[in-house]
């Protein structure tokens, strides 16, 4: 399988990002980072990019707002960017969606690059041109497409990542297996966690994702795939945003709404229940869950209505044939979903 020519896989990036300015000039650049891609990612790459404005947001999902977007737009304007500048994303999926999203709609539109830092990033988040923020604790609820003019992966971020957010992106690997290569899912079933070669499953994602986004780029149809886990997985994900103890990250929320919907494939589809627990048995192996409480299903349940694959007020799904195998549209109602949480928490009490 070919990539996306918008996408470089780098050995030594400084030397990808030096190529890169030597071909194309822009009349300003800004740097967009967070506290923490500043400290760990930035001096990997700050040499490598020609005279730039640093703008510092605060981490974490909390900040993908409009207020932090007002931040961004300011920090341009009053550097006063016109249309020839570029936008230079350097961190993980919260920096790639909410910064190209600003540059998209900056003067109607400048240039961005996105450097992904976390492994979530690179497998998923900087490909397929999905930029935006939350709005009114809805996911992703405000945005547009737009690709960036390139992307630049390099494993060298990974080192400083902390575990639980490489495991985080690692549900995004798990799932591009689950939809579209049951070898791969095999293959890395088999292979202790710790041995796994992240940055060569980092192109085995890319390469599934981008081939599916080229086939569907406005996600009409097949792109709703790669939505498999994510129905019920994003609406967990926003319900414990704003609680402290109970907060997920992405990909651990993910991890739930791949069960649930696993489980929902084996009363909607065809997957059977030998691979329904084979993949039960893999996620919960990784992501050490706990019980979903009853009292908070009605609120998750009602944040799934939310979902853009919706049309009018069914809840659409991507599901499972086989591993390997998803289909989309499929329609399922509150009495599937509460099914599958309350199937979840039998797994997880085992
Ligand atoms: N656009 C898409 O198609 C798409 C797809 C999947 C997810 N997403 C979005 O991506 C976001 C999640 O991305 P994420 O998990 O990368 O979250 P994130 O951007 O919040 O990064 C996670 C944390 O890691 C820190 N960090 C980043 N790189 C680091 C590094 N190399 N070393 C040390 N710390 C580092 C960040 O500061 C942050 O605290 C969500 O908002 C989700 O909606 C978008
Ligand atoms: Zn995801």
């Amino acid at each position: 399988m070919s990539q996306p020519n918008n996408i470089i896989f780098c050995l030594d990036i400084g030397n990808e990002l030096k190529e890169f300015f030597h071909q194309n000039s822009f009349s300003k650049i800004a740097v967009i980072v967070d506290d923490n891609t500043k400290s760990h990612c930035y001096p990997l790459v700050q040499s490598a990019i020609p005279k730039h404005v640093l703008l510092e947001i605060k981490s974490g999902e909390e900040q993908k707002n409009l207020r932090t977007c007002e931040q961004i737009w300011n920090g341009l304007t009053e550097n006063a960017f016109d249309r020839k500048s570029l936008v230079v994303n350097i961190g993980g999926g919260v920096i790639g969606d909410m910064g190209g999203f600003c540059a998209a709609t900056y003067k109607r539109g400048i240039a961005f690059i996105n450097i992904p830092t976390t492994l979530l990033a690179q497998v998923d988040a900087s490909i397929g041109g999905k930029l935006g923020i939350d709005f009114q604790n809805f996911k992703n609820h405000i945005g547009v497409f737009q690709n960036p003019l390139k992307v630049f992966l390099d494993a060298a971020f990974f080192s400083t990542l902390n575990p639980a957010e490489l495991r985080s992106g690692y549900a995004e690997v798990i799932k591009h297996c689950l939809i579209r290569d049951g070898e791969k899912f095999e293959e890395i079933v088999q292979t202790p966690y710790a041995d796994l070669d992240l940055f060569g499953l980092t192109k085995h994602s890319v390469e599934i994702k981008s081939k599916v986004v080229l086939e569907d780029p406005k996600e009409q149809g097949l792109r709703k795939i790669l939505n498999f886990g994510h129905t019920i997985g994003h609406a967990i994900e926003s319900f414990y945003l704003e609680n402290e103890d109970k907060k997920l990250l992405h990909g651990e929320a993910i991890a739930i709404g791949m069960i649930c919907e696993a489980f929902l494939s084996t009363k909607k589809c065809t997957l059977s229940n030998k691979e329904l627990f084979r993949i039960v048995k893999y996620i919960l192996q990784i992501y050490a869950s706990k019980p979903i409480a009853e009292e908070d299903f009605g609120g998750i349940i009602s944040l799934t209505r939310q979902d853009k694959k919706n049309e009018g007020d069914q809840i659409k799904c991507s599901l499972l044939n086989n591993i390997g195998d998803c289909g989309f549209d499929i329609e399922i109602n509150h009495e599937d979903i509460k099914s599958s949480m309350e199937y979840f928490n039998t797994q997880t009490a085992c």
